[in-house]
Order: C-alpha cells, then structure tokens, then sequence
C-alpha cells in the first residue's frame, strides 16, 4: 500500500510490528529501469529489489552449526535439553517458541512439497478459490496439461452480463477443459488457465475447516482427518513443547503458498481452544523472513530466517505473540534450495514451482 519512502514522521507512527515488516519487505529500487548507469535498454532489464540489510537476523542454521563446534551462543538463544532426537533452540525473553533447524530431511520436504500441491488442495479440503470457483479437483496436473477452467456452459446461458461470471461464482459451475476446447469459447473472463490458479493458490485447509471469513472453524463442514502420516509427524515434532506424557493430538492443517512478493501479516492465532498445546510449524522451498514479536505490536520482533525443512513451535505464551512473514526469497543465492532442485530434476513441474515459492504446512490442535 505504502512506499517504502515516507518521512520519519510517518515512521514514528508505526508500531515496531510494522516498522520491522516494512524493514523486510520486498520493495523494488524506483531507479532501476531507468538509471543512465545501465546500459541495456529498459525492457530488458530486471527490476531490481531494493538491498535490505539482513545483519540483524537469527540465523538457526549457523547458531546451530557453531553451537555444535564450539559451544558457542548468541546471547538470546537458549539449547533446549529434553532428550529429544535433535537440536531443539529456545529464545530467552519468548517462553514456549521453540526452533527446530533442519528438522525434515530433503527426501520428508519432497514429499510435503508433492502432498501439498496435489492432494491438500484436493476437495473436501478448501482452498482460497472456492469462494470465487466452487470447488476444484486436480489444480497441479491440470495446469501440468495447460488446462483452462471455464464456467459450464448451463450457467453460461443464466449469464446476464459477462462481468457476473467473474464477480459472482457461488451459483456458478466452473470445470477444467483442454486448451484447445476452451479456446472454443470466447469471452476471456469467463475462463481463467489452472497455471494461473496455480500461480494464485494462497492457502488450503486440511482436517476441521477453518472459516477465514468468520476467523474461527466450521465444524459443519464436510471434512477429512488429517493424513495419517502427517499426523505422525506432526504428534513427534511437537513432543520438545509437550507435557511428558501428553500427546499433540492434530485436528486441523493450514498450508499457506507464497510466491515472490507475498507476506503473511502480523497476527495471533487464537482460534483454537487451549493455547497450552503448540501449532506445528514446518518451512518447505525458497527461505524466508520470520517476525516473531511479543504480546503487543509494539513490541520489538525478532526476525529469523526459515529455510526448507525447518519447524517452528509456538506454545504457552509464544501462542500470544504476534508473527508474521514479510519476505521469501527466490534468488538463487538466497533461497537455499539447492537440494530440492536435484530431488526434483527429472519432475519438472515441481522444479518450477519450489523454485519461486514457499509452502508453510502449519498443524492444530483444535479443541
Ligand atoms: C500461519 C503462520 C507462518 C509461516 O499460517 O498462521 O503463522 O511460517 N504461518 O508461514
Ligand atoms: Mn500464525
């Protein structure tokens, strides 16, 4: 909404929460298309991203790396001992937040990868679509084979005008075709291509359905368990933020997509009955910038990255602390991942998507 060049003044109106998302937000350098220090002429060149400075960032893979050589800490991270079966970090002054580095290998990433964009997407589970669409089956292969989704023609004919079909997608049916068969049709607004839908996918729900626009979730929705060796993982995972003897039990999933240019919004997820338990955090494809701040937005965050396979535990008191993520990277140099990239070599539809992407799997206990 903003630029990034408003006077100090306006600056200090801003609680910490934003000022540091607006710190790590992706903003592009107004001068660069036309700087006369450039010599290729405009259209061929890149915008270029205006350099932020990420020196104040935790990084949980190099605190982990010199914690393993020599004992050594930065000031604010604390090791968790718990007999765990890796190295869990904790943060002083964030009771109840805890970093798992490294926690899936790249083999587990793959595999969420694919569930994520194949089968978490898949009817009964919705997704950021259904609203305007209706639901959608085959989202990944259908933008694989360049299909288009168009609305049926039965409802074409109930059209009064062609700018209902987009606006208004409740009473309509709309089915993927085969390019070839779409282009039949005409009226572009009537029919968008799966690629596209793809490129726009933002969040699905697995398990208890979570109502965005009421905030809270539909127990009355049609629903499927969380997936069985989801579940495992998750209930493993979350044992560092358990009482002994206590079981996560996983009843709801939300996996969020972003693409260059998304964020996630400071926020507190408070739906959910009894805050003791954790949210189960897991990072899969490019890194990313998380803010984790306190109980008010006033107060200072930290910013940490998060690379693919990294989870992150919020429980007890961390469930009352603002978070979000202002920034991915998709920069080679950046987005760390390299791995994923050989994993995925021969499927290239993958390859393309993890490649300017990030998918965050987050798992509740509702109740
Ligand atoms: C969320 C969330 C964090 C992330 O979906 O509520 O906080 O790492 N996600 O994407
Ligand atoms: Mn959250």
């Amino acid at each position: 909404m903003y630029g990034p060049d408003r006077s100090a003044a306006d600056e200090v109106e801003w609680t910490a929460f934003r000022r540091a998302e607006k710190k790590y937000k992706l903003y592009y350098d107004k001068d660069s298309r036309n700087s006369k220090k450039f010599d290729k002429p405009i259209p061929l060149r890149k915008k270029q991203p205006k350099k932020v400075d990420l020196s104040e960032v935790l990084d949980f893979k190099e605190i982990l790396e010199s914690y393993s050589k020599s004992s050594e800490l930065h000031p604010e991270v604390v090791p968790l001992q718990c007999g765990f079966d890796r190295p869990v970090f904790c943060l002083k002054t964030r009771p109840g937040f805890y970093f798992i580095p490294g926690a899936l290998s790249v083999e587990e990433q793959c595999k969420w990868i694919r569930e994520s964009l194949t089968s978490f997407p898949q009817p009964p589970n919705r997704t950021n679509h259904n609203a305007r669409y209706g639901p959608i089956h085959d989202l990944f292969i259908s933008a694989k084979d360049q299909k288009v989704l168009v609305v049926e023609d039965n409802s074409l004919a109930q059209l009064d005008s062609e700018s209902d079909a987009c606006r208004n997608g409740d009473a309509k049916t709309w089915k993927f075709y085969e390019q070839h068969t779409a282009a039949l049709g005409d009226k572009s607004c009537k029919s968008i291509s799966a690629s596209k839908l793809l490129r726009k996918l933002r969040w699905s729900t697995l398990g208890l359905q979570f109502d965005w626009s009421k905030r809270n979730y539909d127990v009355s929705l049609p629903h499927n368990k969380i997936p069985d060796s989801l579940s495992q993982l998750a209930k493993g995972m979350a044992t560092p933020a358990m009482p002994p003897g206590e079981e996560f039990k996983p009843e709801a999933a939300i996996v969020n997509y972003f693409g260059l240019g998304d964020t996630l919004g400071g926020h507190l997820d408070d739906m959910e009955a009894d805050w003791s338990k954790p949210i189960v955090s897991m990072s899969l494809g490019c890194k990313a910038i998380f803010l984790l701040g306190g109980k008010s937005r006033e107060d200072e965050p930290f910013a940490m990255f998060l690379r693919s396979g990294d989870i992150v535990l919020m429980a007890g008191e961390a469930r009352e602390c603002f978070h979000g993520v202002p920034r991915i990277f998709t920069d080679k140099e950046n987005a760390e991942i390299m791995p994923l990239e050989v994993h995925f070599s021969r499927e290239i539809d993958f390859l393309e998507y993890i490649r300017s992407s990030r998918i965050n799997i987050n798992i509740r206990q509702v109740f």
